[in-house]
């Protein structure tokens, strides 16, 4: 019989960390999933992440937890770094010392934005902001520390269990009569249920290096709005493109940062289907909490 794996979840209680927790326990009922939050890990601290994690002897950690208010990020330079950066370094220092395999989620946000067509994971970072940078230099940190490690990189994620755009837009919906969004970036909105779906079977394979994870086609986040409404069928809302300056948000977001995900699709087989098919889906389920 396969011995038990114990996979270890940090960050087990945000957006995707609960719907991967739930994937996981579903897709391996004979391994033991452990999920913590920072009321079971705070991984600012170098000395209590590493004694918990080598107390555990995980097999495997997945390592989602962040701080991920990019705006926020912005604002507090300090904390960005020591959660996404620092945090990420303990982590694999944790895994350093129970010979643990490091799967960790990284952004489209370190990308500039620049390339004009989908970005390969081998492409050069040139993060535009403060979260991109962290986030970056987390990558750095566990390139570095741990041997074999697998990075996700992801995008523009929305899910049953967090605060995100589509339930924003469809709170907004309610509340105004025209929405104005922004139309000069572009993205794939990315379903959580797809996204932790593709994380545990790259588990499975045992995959590693790095990996960009999306579901397919992509929009601007003005597309992405009108296409929520419709799919909602809501109608007299008015949706008005607008520039990211006329936003003016503390952190600049790159223009272009649709994430090529061929190699998911060579190396396991697996393409995440379209974003718009993802949302209907999601709607469906979800509409009454949206
Ligand atoms: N959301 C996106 O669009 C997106 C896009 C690309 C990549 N990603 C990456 O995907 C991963 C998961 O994203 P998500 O949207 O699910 O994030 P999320 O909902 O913000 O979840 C992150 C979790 O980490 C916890 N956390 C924060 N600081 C911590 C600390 N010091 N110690 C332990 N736990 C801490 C948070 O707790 P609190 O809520 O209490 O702070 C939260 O439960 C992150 O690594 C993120 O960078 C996300």
């Amino acid at each position: 019989m396969e011995p038990m794996r114990r996979i270890l979840v940090i960050g087990a209680k945000g957006m995707l960390g609960r719907d991967l927790v739930e994937t996981l326990r579903s897709s391996f009922p004979k391994d033991e999933i452990t999920g913590w939050d920072v009321e079971e890990i705070d991984i600012q601290e170098e000395r209590s992440t590493v004694t918990r994690i080598r107390n555990l002897e995980p097999g495997v950690i997945v390592h989602l937890a962040a701080y991920t208010d990019v705006d926020g990020c912005e604002l507090n330079e300090k904390k960005a770094f020591a959660i996404n950066a620092e945090g990420m370094k303990h982590v694999a220092l944790g895994a350093a010392t129970c010979g643990a395999k490091v799967i960790t989620l990284s952004t489209d946000y370190i990308f500039d934005g620049k390339k004009g067509s989908p970005y390969l994971e081998e492409d050069p970072a040139n993060p535009l902001n403060v979260y991109g940078r962290s986030k970056w230099k987390g990558e750095q940190y566990v390139k570095e520390l741990v041997k074999d490690a697998l990075i996700i990189r992801t995008q523009w994620l929305y899910g049953k269990y967090g605060k995100n755009f589509v339930a924003s837009i469809l709170r907004q919906a309610r509340e105004k009569d025209v929405l104005s969004v922004v139309n000069d970036q572009v993205g794939s909105p990315t379903y959580t249920l797809d996204l932790s779906q593709a994380i545990a079977l790259l588990i499975e394979r045992d995959a590693r290096g790095i990996f960009h994870v999306a579901n397919s086609d992509s929009c601007t986040w003005y597309h992405y709005a009108r296409t929520i409404l419709k799919l909602s069928g809501i109608e007299g809302v008015k949706v008005v493109p607008i520039s990211s300056k006329e936003l003016a948000y503390p952190a600049v977001r790159p223009a272009y940062s649709v994430l090529d995900t061929k190699k998911l699709k060579r190396e396991t087989g697996l393409a995440l289907r379209p974003w718009v098919e993802a949302l209907k889906d999601y709607l469906s389920s979800y509409s009454e909490r949206a």
